[in-house]
């Protein structure tokens, strides 16, 4: 695929970095035994890369439990907001949260509120795709267990004001859980200075690590529990699953592999500089929703290159159905994008552009400013193909 332009890394990064790769497969050569079952030295060893990653991304996201068995690992970041909203969540509680959630949080509200077990209520978002965090303490109310919210959006790409929600939750003694599936590895995350009580991560897009491997970070306070059961490969006797972290929010093998590759991810970000990548998708965001902006026929939605933006940028070209936008790209210039309702339906439905979607362009480290500006010339010609023809 050597021409391939890649612009869909909000789904994942990609290309990885190759030393996460390496990583991957010297696990695997070296030491791939199952980790914390055994005394020998290679089940150590699997072990100790266990606890390092979970130290690099407890330091990472400042969590001020300063435990770092409270960094837990799981797939991804939608069976981590499972864990949260299931295992703190009891029965009668109220949840408020935002139509910019993807599906890993809505449907776990849907399900549980069909179940009898909570309410809920969705915070709408701005014109310019924010939500305001006075919206959601008017719904906080005595019965609100917890607030969970979107760090930034994967369709729009707009970074919520997630310390001044923060602080909010906090005045009220409600538990804030925020996704951040997107930001990680973008945004710098501070769980004690934004307040964040509980966070969910996943580790193959920003993080640069590969999929499979995601995780919570859990503040002190907070009233999780287990809601699934198994092994731990410790205190076998006893017949209940483990209240101490990490297992009260693990269970099984670990993924080893994944976490070996996730803490290779972390040290390549940390020797770039999460800054200086951020600048250079930034300035590749601000040519790419310039030059798209410029385009007659296009609009881009919610659109901005600040610090209250991902590098993401969303459009459509006049009538044309996104998923047609998104197959001549792929087809007719070889640029990788995605396009439809991005899990995340009720976004599109605050633009606008539900049922069928928007094209979404998405930044990452190995792009250059030659991919963005390639991009803009192929949208540029696919709208003259909606332009009116004269007579
Ligand atoms: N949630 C991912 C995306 O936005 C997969 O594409």
């Amino acid at each position: 695929m050597p021409d391939l332009i890649y612009l869909d890394n909000a789904a994942t990064a990609f290309p990885k970095p190759s030393s996460m790769i390496d990583s991957m497969a010297q696990f695997y050569r070296e030491y791939g035994v199952n980790p914390g079952r055994s005394g020998y030295d290679l089940a150590v060893e699997a072990g100790l890369l266990i606890d390092r990653a979970r130290r690099t991304l407890d330091t990472f996201f400042n969590n001020p439990a300063h435990d770092y068995n409270r960094l837990t690992f799981g797939n991804n970041a939608s069976d981590a907001l499972n864990l949260i909203i299931q295992g703190i969540c009891r029965p009668g509680d109220h949840v408020v949260s935002t139509k910019l959630e993807h599906n890993s949080v809505l449907r776990p509200l849907y399900e549980m509120q069909e179940r009898g077990v909570i309410t809920h209520e969705l915070v709408p978002f701005d014109t310019d795709g924010f939500v305001d965090p006075e919206q959601i303490a008017r719904r906080i109310k005595d019965d609100t267990r917890l607030v969970v919210v979107n760090h930034g959006s994967n369709v729009l790409g707009t970074v919520q004001p997630i310390a001044e929600i923060g602080r909010i939750c906090r005045e009220r003694g409600v538990t804030f859980a925020v996704d951040v599936a997107q930001t990680a590895g973008v945004i710098p995350i501070d769980m004690a200075a934004m307040q964040i009580d509980v966070l969910a991560f996943t580790g193959h897009k920003s993080l640069m690590g590969p999929t499979g491997i995601g995780g919570l970070a859990v503040g002190p306070d907070v009233p999780i529990r287990s809601t699934r059961w198994g092994g731990t490969g410790v205190k076998s006797a006893v017949r209940t699953h483990l209240e101490e972290f990490p297992f009260r929010c693990e269970i099984g093998t670990a993924n080893t592999i994944g976490i070996a590759g996730l803490q290779a991810g972390l040290e390549w970000i940390t020797e770039r500089g999460i800054n200086r990548i951020r600048e250079h998708e930034m300035e590749l965001t601000r040519i790419l929703t310039e030059g798209l902006q410029d385009i007659a026929g296009v609009t881009v939605y919610c659109a901005g290159w600040s610090d209250r933006h991902l590098p993401v940028v969303t459009c459509n070209v006049a009538d044309m159905e996104a998923g047609e936008t998104g197959m001549i790209l792929d087809v007719e210039y070889d640029i990788a994008t995605r396009t439809g309702l991005h899990c995340a339906p009720l976004a599109h439905v605050g633009i606008g552009t539900a049922p069928k979607g928007a094209v979404r362009f998405a930044i990452g480290p190995f792009n250059t400013e030659e991919h963005v500006r390639t991009a803009v010339e192929a949208m540029q010609e696919i709208s003259v193909l909606r332009q009116p023809r004269s007579a």
